[in-house]
């Protein structure tokens, strides 16, 4: 036994004197243990499988109950894990595929994620990005400190530190104009960093720019050639060239 280590082996009973009971006092220490054993091999080879409900349940004594609870614990706590680690794979998940272009910066404003819209924005946007800081990457932005692209870094380590609700403003950088909204991050009072959503509003801001012009230039047009024509006035040449610059600006004939 001592060298086997084999506790399946029992001793052979050939009396019920003292020797006897002695014997049997040990087989029973062996039944235990060798039961003992038997519960933490199955129940700790079926939790390293996937299955993170199962327990130790044998009932133990001494120093086995002591490893039977130390080990349930350590198992606990493995579950807990396995599942807060679910938990934030399934949302880090949905974050990396929604539609909103989300990066975030640690407390150190070393960017520490980037999901793929704005990844696809900023790859789109780069050219222009680079005209005004060169060190614009895609392929380094990831761990990249954002003090390299602020022209003031105090300025925004200042107001970030303070920072402690959802700040928005635009910035504008190669000729683009972003609308940014910084949020601090905090776990139980610790600043974790902040997440950053982008928008770029180039293209919007400069469709609002050419609809204003030609609301402009309509006004202008209405000004300059009577608000409308009559029907006597269709062949008057002011009249006729209004017609002719309504519709090159997309406007309805005014009659
Ligand atoms: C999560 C990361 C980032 C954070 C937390 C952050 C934070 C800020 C904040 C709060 C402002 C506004 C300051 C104010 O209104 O006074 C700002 C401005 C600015 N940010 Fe960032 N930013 C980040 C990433 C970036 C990146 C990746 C770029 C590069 C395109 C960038 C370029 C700029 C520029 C050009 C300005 C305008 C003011 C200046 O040049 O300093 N930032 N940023």
């Amino acid at each position: 036994m001592q060298e086997s280590s084999d506790f399946s082996k029992r001793l052979v009973i050939e009396s019920k004197d003292e020797v006897g009971q002695s014997a049997e006092a040990f087989n029973r220490l062996m039944e235990n243990l060798q039961g003992a054993f038997k519960d933490f091999n199955a129940t700790t080879a079926k939790f390293s499988k996937g299955d993170i409900k199962c327990r130790i349940e044998t009932d133990m004594m001494g120093d086995l109950s002591v490893v039977k609870d130390a080990t349930n614990a350590l198992m606990d706590n493995v579950a807990q894990n396995a599942a807060a680690a679910m938990e934030n794979a399934r949302t880090r998940q949905a974050l990396d595929v929604c539609q909103a272009n989300v990066m975030m910066a640690d407390a150190d404003l070393n960017i520490v994620y980037l999901n793929d819209s704005v990844k696809e924005m900023l790859s789109a946007a780069q050219s222009d990005i680079k005209k005004d800081l060169p060190s614009f990457d895609m392929n380094t932005l990831m761990g990249f400190n954002v003090d390299g692209f602020h022209k003031d870094p105090s300025h925004q380590r200042g107001m970030l530190k303070n920072l402690k609700e959802t700040y928005k403003t635009d910035i504008k950088v190669g000729g683009r104009t972003f609308a940014l909204v910084a949020t601090p991050v905090f776990n139980e009072g610790v600043r974790l960093g902040t997440v950053v959503e982008w928008n770029d509003m180039t293209a919007e801001l400069a469709a609002n720019k050419e609809a204003s012009l030609i609301a402009a230039c309509r006004g202008e047009l209405a000004q300059q050639t009577g608000v409308g024509c009559m029907s006597g006035q269709r062949d008057d040449g002011r009249c006729r060239l209004k017609h002719r610059l309504l519709k090159q600006l997309g406007e309805r004939h005014v009659a």
